[in-house]
Protein backbone atom coordinates (compact mmCIF):
# COMPACT_ATOMS: atom_id res chain seq x y z
CA UNK A 1 0.00 0.00 0.00
CA UNK A 2 2.94 2.61 1.12
CA UNK A 3 4.54 1.28 -2.00
CA UNK A 4 1.75 2.46 -4.52
CA UNK A 5 0.69 5.49 -2.79
CA UNK A 6 4.73 6.47 -3.19
CA UNK A 7 4.70 5.44 -6.53
CA UNK A 8 1.42 7.82 -6.85
CA UNK A 9 2.71 10.81 -4.91
CA UNK A 10 6.72 10.50 -7.11
CA UNK A 11 4.60 10.52 -10.73
CA UNK A 12 2.69 14.18 -8.96
CA UNK A 13 4.12 17.08 -11.26
CA UNK A 14 5.89 19.82 -9.44
CA UNK A 15 3.23 22.62 -8.62
CA UNK A 16 0.61 19.71 -8.44
CA UNK A 17 -1.19 18.87 -4.92
CA UNK A 18 -0.94 15.36 -4.38
CA UNK A 19 -3.88 13.68 -2.84
CA UNK A 20 -3.98 13.84 1.12
CA UNK A 21 -3.18 9.67 1.41
CA UNK A 22 -0.45 9.66 -1.22
CA UNK A 23 1.47 13.09 0.27
CA UNK A 24 1.53 11.30 3.93
CA UNK A 25 2.82 8.37 3.04
CA UNK A 26 5.42 10.25 0.92
CA UNK A 27 6.08 12.09 3.63
CA UNK A 28 6.72 8.66 6.03
CA UNK A 29 9.25 8.12 3.42
CA UNK A 30 10.99 11.12 3.00
CA UNK A 31 11.00 10.88 7.38
CA UNK A 32 12.29 7.50 6.86
CA UNK A 33 14.90 8.15 4.90
CA UNK A 34 16.25 11.52 6.78
CA UNK A 35 16.23 9.13 10.13
CA UNK A 36 18.43 6.59 8.18
CA UNK A 37 20.87 9.46 6.73
CA UNK A 38 21.33 11.30 10.32
CA UNK A 39 21.78 7.97 11.81
CA UNK A 40 24.68 7.27 9.28
CA UNK A 41 26.34 10.31 10.54
CA UNK A 42 25.28 11.70 6.88
CA UNK A 43 24.90 15.14 6.02
CA UNK A 44 21.59 16.87 5.17
CA UNK A 45 21.70 18.89 2.21
CA UNK A 46 19.12 21.81 0.96
CA UNK A 47 17.74 19.97 -1.14
CA UNK A 48 16.83 17.18 0.54
CA UNK A 49 13.64 16.77 2.23
CA UNK A 50 13.63 17.50 6.31
CA UNK A 51 11.07 17.61 9.14
CA UNK A 52 9.33 21.31 9.43
CA UNK A 53 10.70 20.91 13.39
CA UNK A 54 14.10 20.21 12.24
CA UNK A 55 14.52 23.28 9.75
CA UNK A 56 12.76 25.97 11.95
CA UNK A 57 15.70 24.64 14.71
CA UNK A 58 18.22 25.00 12.31
CA UNK A 59 17.06 28.25 11.24
CA UNK A 60 16.74 29.66 14.94
CA UNK A 61 20.28 28.37 15.99
CA UNK A 62 22.13 29.23 12.95
CA UNK A 63 20.46 33.15 12.94
CA UNK A 64 21.40 33.17 17.25
CA UNK A 65 25.03 32.38 16.13
CA UNK A 66 24.93 35.19 13.26
CA UNK A 67 23.64 37.70 14.94
CA UNK A 68 26.22 37.34 17.86
CA UNK A 69 29.21 37.24 15.44
CA UNK A 70 27.92 40.65 13.96
CA UNK A 71 26.60 42.05 17.86
CA UNK A 72 29.94 41.02 19.11
CA UNK A 73 31.89 43.00 16.97
CA UNK A 74 30.65 46.16 18.75
CA UNK A 75 32.55 45.44 22.48
CA UNK A 76 35.86 45.23 20.78
CA UNK A 77 35.86 47.68 17.82
CA UNK A 78 35.09 49.88 20.88
CA UNK A 79 38.98 49.70 21.59
CA UNK A 80 40.64 49.77 17.73
CA UNK A 81 41.43 53.60 17.96
CA UNK A 82 43.10 53.14 21.59
CA UNK A 83 45.07 49.57 21.26
CA UNK A 84 48.49 50.38 22.58
CA UNK A 85 50.56 49.30 19.48
CA UNK A 86 50.27 49.36 15.98
CA UNK A 87 50.47 45.38 16.19
CA UNK A 88 47.66 45.23 18.66
CA UNK A 89 45.51 47.35 16.50
CA UNK A 90 46.70 45.40 12.96
CA UNK A 91 45.32 41.98 15.24
CA UNK A 92 42.15 43.27 16.56
CA UNK A 93 40.80 45.15 13.18
CA UNK A 94 41.53 41.32 11.68
CA UNK A 95 39.87 40.35 14.66
CA UNK A 96 36.95 42.13 14.32
CA UNK A 97 36.39 42.03 10.40
CA UNK A 98 36.69 37.90 10.83
CA UNK A 99 33.37 38.41 13.04
CA UNK A 100 31.80 40.18 10.36
CA UNK A 101 32.47 37.03 7.92
CA UNK A 102 31.43 34.98 10.54
CA UNK A 103 28.20 36.40 10.64
CA UNK A 104 27.87 36.35 6.63
CA UNK A 105 28.72 32.78 6.39
CA UNK A 106 25.95 32.20 8.93
CA UNK A 107 23.62 33.92 7.39
CA UNK A 108 24.33 32.61 4.04
CA UNK A 109 23.93 29.04 5.32
CA UNK A 110 20.52 30.12 7.02
CA UNK A 111 19.39 31.39 3.11
CA UNK A 112 20.26 27.96 2.40
CA UNK A 113 17.43 26.66 4.39
CA UNK A 114 14.64 29.34 3.05
CA UNK A 115 14.99 32.44 5.03
CA UNK A 116 16.17 35.44 3.79
CA UNK A 117 18.93 37.60 6.04
CA UNK A 118 16.48 40.79 5.59
CA UNK A 119 13.75 38.42 7.61
CA UNK A 120 16.60 37.41 10.34
CA UNK A 121 18.12 41.47 10.30
CA UNK A 122 14.74 42.62 10.98
CA UNK A 123 13.94 40.21 14.03
CA UNK A 124 17.35 40.83 15.68
CA UNK A 125 16.47 44.74 15.44
CA UNK A 126 12.77 44.27 16.40
CA UNK A 127 13.95 41.75 19.47
CA UNK A 128 11.91 39.09 18.40
CA UNK A 129 15.58 36.90 18.06
CA UNK A 130 18.56 36.86 20.78
CA UNK A 131 22.10 36.91 20.44
CA UNK A 132 24.16 35.75 22.95
CA UNK A 133 24.21 37.72 26.53
CA UNK A 134 27.72 37.76 26.26
CA UNK A 135 27.58 40.62 24.56
CA UNK A 136 25.68 43.06 27.06
CA UNK A 137 28.78 43.61 28.89
CA UNK A 138 30.71 46.26 28.19
CA UNK A 139 34.65 46.30 27.67
CA UNK A 140 36.33 48.68 30.31
CA UNK A 141 39.88 48.59 29.74
CA UNK A 142 41.94 47.01 27.13
CA UNK A 143 42.67 43.97 29.50
CA UNK A 144 39.20 43.08 28.23
CA UNK A 145 39.93 43.06 24.67
CA UNK A 146 42.38 39.97 25.69
CA UNK A 147 40.39 38.33 28.08
CA UNK A 148 37.51 38.31 25.26
CA UNK A 149 39.67 36.55 23.26
CA UNK A 150 40.74 33.95 25.68
CA UNK A 151 37.56 33.09 27.69
CA UNK A 152 34.60 34.15 25.07
CA UNK A 153 36.74 33.06 21.83
CA UNK A 154 37.50 30.19 23.95
CA UNK A 155 34.60 29.07 24.76
CA UNK A 156 32.88 29.71 21.34
CA UNK A 157 35.69 27.06 19.82
CA UNK A 158 34.24 24.62 22.66
CA UNK A 159 30.61 25.06 21.62
CA UNK A 160 31.79 25.00 18.35
CA UNK A 161 34.18 22.61 17.03
CA UNK A 162 31.44 19.80 17.85
CA UNK A 163 29.38 21.79 15.61
CA UNK A 164 31.66 21.20 12.24
CA UNK A 165 30.01 17.59 12.71
CA UNK A 166 26.40 18.64 12.49
CA UNK A 167 24.00 16.98 10.76
CA UNK A 168 23.48 20.32 8.43
CA UNK A 169 25.76 20.62 5.84
CA UNK A 170 26.13 23.90 5.14
CA UNK A 171 26.26 24.98 8.83
CA UNK A 172 29.11 21.91 9.67
CA UNK A 173 31.01 23.67 6.45
CA UNK A 174 30.47 27.00 7.87
CA UNK A 175 31.60 25.93 11.15
CA UNK A 176 35.37 24.30 9.53
CA UNK A 177 36.50 27.73 9.09
CA UNK A 178 34.84 29.42 11.65
CA UNK A 179 36.67 27.15 14.21
CA UNK A 180 40.12 28.09 12.41
CA UNK A 181 39.32 31.69 12.78
CA UNK A 182 38.40 31.61 16.25
CA UNK A 183 41.23 29.45 17.16
CA UNK A 184 43.83 32.49 16.25
CA UNK A 185 41.17 34.71 18.15
CA UNK A 186 41.44 32.74 21.31
CA UNK A 187 45.43 32.56 20.95
CA UNK A 188 45.72 36.65 20.45
CA UNK A 189 43.34 36.84 23.67
CA UNK A 190 46.00 34.55 25.60
CA UNK A 191 48.95 36.16 24.20
CA UNK A 192 47.65 39.60 25.08
CA UNK A 193 46.45 38.75 28.45
CA UNK A 194 50.24 37.20 29.22
CA UNK A 195 51.85 40.24 27.91
CA UNK A 196 49.98 42.41 30.20
CA UNK A 197 49.94 39.68 33.11
CA UNK A 198 54.07 39.63 33.03
CA UNK A 199 54.04 43.45 32.72
CA UNK A 200 54.26 46.59 35.46
CA UNK A 201 51.99 45.99 38.63
CA UNK A 202 49.33 48.38 37.19
CA UNK A 203 48.60 45.92 34.00
CA UNK A 204 48.91 42.57 35.82
CA UNK A 205 46.21 44.27 38.09
CA UNK A 206 44.29 45.12 34.83
CA UNK A 207 44.17 41.57 33.15
CA UNK A 208 43.16 40.17 36.47
CA UNK A 209 39.99 42.51 36.63
CA UNK A 210 39.17 41.44 33.21
CA UNK A 211 39.04 37.97 33.81
CA UNK A 212 37.36 38.33 37.38
CA UNK A 213 34.90 40.40 35.40
CA UNK A 214 34.69 37.67 32.31
CA UNK A 215 35.06 34.39 33.67
CA UNK A 216 31.40 33.87 35.16
CA UNK A 217 29.63 35.62 31.65
CA UNK A 218 31.84 33.25 29.67
CA UNK A 219 30.91 29.98 31.77
CA UNK A 220 27.19 31.25 31.06
CA UNK A 221 27.69 31.09 27.61
CA UNK A 222 27.33 27.00 27.21
CA UNK A 223 22.92 28.12 27.78
CA UNK A 224 21.69 26.88 31.28
CA UNK A 225 22.07 23.53 32.58
CA UNK A 226 20.85 20.03 30.99
CA UNK A 227 17.54 19.77 32.91
CA UNK A 228 16.66 23.22 31.88
CA UNK A 229 17.58 23.69 28.22
CA UNK A 230 14.56 22.97 26.53
CA UNK A 231 15.64 22.79 22.89
CA UNK A 232 18.72 20.27 23.71
CA UNK A 233 17.73 16.67 23.58
CA UNK A 234 15.69 17.23 20.11
CA UNK A 235 19.10 19.05 18.59
CA UNK A 236 20.70 15.96 19.93
CA UNK A 237 18.40 13.24 18.35
CA UNK A 238 18.80 15.23 15.12
CA UNK A 239 22.69 15.66 15.59
CA UNK A 240 22.73 19.30 15.42
CA UNK A 241 23.97 18.99 18.78
CA UNK A 242 26.77 16.36 19.92
CA UNK A 243 27.44 17.12 23.48
CA UNK A 244 24.97 18.82 26.39
CA UNK A 245 25.33 22.23 27.88
CA UNK A 246 26.80 21.10 31.15
CA UNK A 247 29.55 18.29 29.14
CA UNK A 248 30.98 21.43 27.34
CA UNK A 249 30.67 23.92 30.14
CA UNK A 250 32.77 21.33 32.33
CA UNK A 251 34.86 20.85 29.42
CA UNK A 252 35.46 24.12 28.55
CA UNK A 253 36.57 24.88 32.78
CA UNK A 254 39.01 21.90 32.89
CA UNK A 255 40.82 23.61 29.47
CA UNK A 256 40.73 27.12 31.47
CA UNK A 257 42.42 26.09 35.09
CA UNK A 258 45.63 25.15 33.82
CA UNK A 259 45.88 28.17 30.95
CA UNK A 260 45.13 30.67 34.04
CA UNK A 261 48.02 28.90 36.21
CA UNK A 262 50.31 29.30 33.09
CA UNK A 263 48.56 33.10 32.41
CA UNK A 264 49.95 33.39 36.55
CA UNK A 265 46.95 35.07 36.80
CA UNK A 266 43.68 33.78 38.77
CA UNK A 267 39.90 32.51 38.15
CA UNK A 268 37.47 33.90 40.69
CA UNK A 269 36.24 30.97 41.99
CA UNK A 270 37.13 29.86 45.76
CA UNK A 271 35.29 26.43 44.58
CA UNK A 272 37.84 25.51 41.48
CA UNK A 273 39.29 22.06 42.61
CA UNK A 274 40.23 19.16 40.60
CA UNK A 275 38.19 15.99 41.91
CA UNK A 276 40.04 13.16 41.13
CA UNK A 277 36.84 10.55 41.35
CA UNK A 278 35.24 12.74 38.47
CA UNK A 279 38.78 13.61 36.71
CA UNK A 280 37.71 17.19 36.24
CA UNK A 281 37.51 20.32 38.11
CA UNK A 282 34.90 20.71 40.28
CA UNK A 283 33.78 24.88 40.10
CA UNK A 284 31.36 26.73 42.12
CA UNK A 285 27.28 27.67 41.69
CA UNK A 286 27.01 29.69 38.25
CA UNK A 287 24.56 32.53 39.08
CA UNK A 288 21.51 32.12 37.00
CA UNK A 289 19.44 34.91 38.05
CA UNK A 290 21.94 37.27 36.53
CA UNK A 291 22.36 35.03 32.72
CA UNK A 292 18.10 34.86 32.51
CA UNK A 293 18.05 38.97 33.48
CA UNK A 294 20.79 39.60 30.76
CA UNK A 295 18.95 37.76 28.40
CA UNK A 296 15.27 39.71 29.27
CA UNK A 297 17.34 42.60 28.34
CA UNK A 298 18.50 44.34 31.96
CA UNK A 299 21.89 43.81 30.81
CA UNK A 300 24.60 46.70 30.96
CA UNK A 301 24.87 47.17 27.65
CA UNK A 302 21.43 45.34 25.80
CA UNK A 303 19.92 48.81 24.80
CA UNK A 304 23.64 50.16 23.36
CA UNK A 305 23.89 46.85 21.48
CA UNK A 306 20.82 47.10 19.64
CA UNK A 307 20.85 50.54 19.54
CA UNK A 308 24.35 50.49 17.09
CA UNK A 309 23.32 47.70 15.30
CA UNK A 310 19.95 49.46 14.16
CA UNK A 311 21.72 52.64 13.38
CA UNK A 312 24.42 50.57 11.43
CA UNK A 313 21.88 48.90 9.19
CA UNK A 314 20.30 52.11 8.32
CA UNK A 315 23.22 53.84 7.71
CA UNK A 316 24.06 50.74 5.31
CA UNK A 317 21.22 51.56 3.32
CA UNK A 318 22.63 53.20 0.38
CA UNK A 319 25.43 50.47 0.21
CA UNK A 320 23.02 47.77 -0.20
CA UNK A 321 20.64 50.42 -2.22
CA UNK A 322 23.77 50.83 -4.67
CA UNK A 323 24.88 46.98 -4.69
CA UNK A 324 21.14 46.39 -5.95
CA UNK A 325 21.22 48.38 -8.60
CA UNK A 326 24.58 47.43 -9.72
CA UNK A 327 23.31 43.49 -9.78
CA UNK A 328 19.94 44.88 -11.57
CA UNK A 329 21.91 46.78 -14.00
CA UNK A 330 24.39 43.53 -14.86
CA UNK A 331 22.09 40.71 -14.63
CA UNK A 332 21.59 38.82 -17.70
CA UNK A 333 19.17 40.14 -20.11
CA UNK A 334 18.76 43.49 -18.90
CA UNK A 335 17.89 46.54 -20.82
CA UNK A 336 19.81 48.69 -18.66
CA UNK A 337 22.90 47.35 -19.21
CA UNK A 338 25.60 49.71 -20.11
CA UNK A 339 27.29 49.33 -23.61
CA UNK A 340 30.53 48.17 -22.19
CA UNK A 341 32.32 49.21 -25.68
CA UNK A 342 30.96 52.35 -26.05
CA UNK A 343 32.13 53.37 -22.44
CA UNK A 344 35.66 52.22 -23.69
CA UNK A 345 35.29 54.28 -26.76
CA UNK A 346 34.52 56.99 -24.48
CA UNK A 347 37.29 56.73 -21.94
CA UNK A 348 39.89 56.34 -24.99
CA UNK A 349 38.76 59.20 -26.48
FE1 LIG B 1 33.31 34.50 15.40
FE1 LIG C 1 35.96 35.17 17.42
Amino acid sequence: MATAAADKAARTEPGEAAPPAASAAHTAEQQAAFDAAVAADERIEPRDWMPDAYRASLVRQIAQHAHSEIIGMQPEANWITRAPSLRRKAILMAKVQDEAGHGLYLYSAAETLGTGRDELLDKLHSGRQKYSSIFNYPTLTWADVGAIGWLVDGAAITNQVPLCRCSYGPYARAMVRVCKEESFHQRQGYESLLALSRGTQAQHEMAQDAVNRWWWPSLMMFGPPDDESSHSEQSMTWKIKRHSNDELRQRFVDICVPQAESLGLTLPDPDLVWNEARGHYDFGPIDWTEFWDVLKGNGPCNEQRITQRRRAHEEGAWVRDAAAAYAAKHAPGSTTRPDTAAQHGEATA
